[in-house]
């Protein structure tokens, strides 16, 4: 639990695909309909110096960038988002809403690129300074139908498809059992919700698991 804030700091993580963009929107509309102040953030990017890091996060001309690199530069944006936007936010007293976290790191380069728990944890505590979520929504989906998602809107977005996009569905596995790991080793922060039903159902889901961390029980 983050101690430092009056705010709660709630993320949501997932494969790519999982339509976790939507659910953090459809939360925050929700949050807000009932006079809650709601701050939304994504990962990497997030502010405009992160951004500038997410370029070269996913550009496919960086098909160099070794996993320690790409590790370090979520870390930067992260570090500059949590500096400059997320904690003045929770200081506020703020509802913050993250797309992807360190948990992102953890599943993605920690387990899938196979970086370890321990690396992460210890770029962690530098760039977050102990600043942990209060909540963790984690969508759980076959990546095989989550890819296939993730293509499609790449495709229709942009006409190229990214270079994080490119990995197989191997990696994909691997990162779904991280999340997996994540939630069965901390099953107070982290909750998964099933993202195989309709957007209504998983909506319904994620209420059930946030209502109570924003006290409106
Ligand atoms: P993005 O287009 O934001 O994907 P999504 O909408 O699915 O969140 O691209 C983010 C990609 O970066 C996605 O493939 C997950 C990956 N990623 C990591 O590998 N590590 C991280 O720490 C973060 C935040 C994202």
């Amino acid at each position: 639990m983050s101690t430092t804030s009056r705010g709660v700091f709630i993320t949501f993580e997932g494969l790519d695909g999982t339509g976790k963009t939507t659910q953090m929107r459809r939360l925050a509309e929700r949050l807000r309909a009932v006079g809650r102040d709601v701050f939304e953030s994504a990962e990497p990017g997030g502010t405009p110096i992160g951004q500038q890091i997410r370029r070269i996060l996913l550009d496919h001309r960086n098909h160099e960038l070794c996993a320690t690199a790409e590790m370090l530069l979520m870390f930067a944006a992260r570090a500059q988002n949590v500096d400059q936007w997320i904690l003045p936010a929770l200081a506020a007293g703020k509802i913050v809403l993250s797309d992807r976290f360190t948990d992102s790191t953890l599943a993605y380069q920690g387990v899938a690129r196979g970086l370890g728990a321990d690396v992460v944890l210890d770029v962690d505590r530098i760039a977050c300074r102990g600043l942990v979520p209060d909540l963790t929504v984690c969508l759980d989906i076959d990546p095989v139908a989550g890819l296939a998602r993730a293509h499609s809107r790449n495709r229709e977005q942009s006409g190229v498809e990214t270079r994080l996009d490119e990995q197989d569905l191997e990696f994909y596995r691997r990162v779904r059992e991280g999340y997996r790991q994540i939630a069965s080793d901390e099953p107070g922060r982290v909750k998964l919700v099933d993202g195989s039903g309709t957007v209504e159902e998983i909506e319904g889901a994620v209420w059930e698991c946030v209502r109570g961390a924003v006290g409106l029980e």
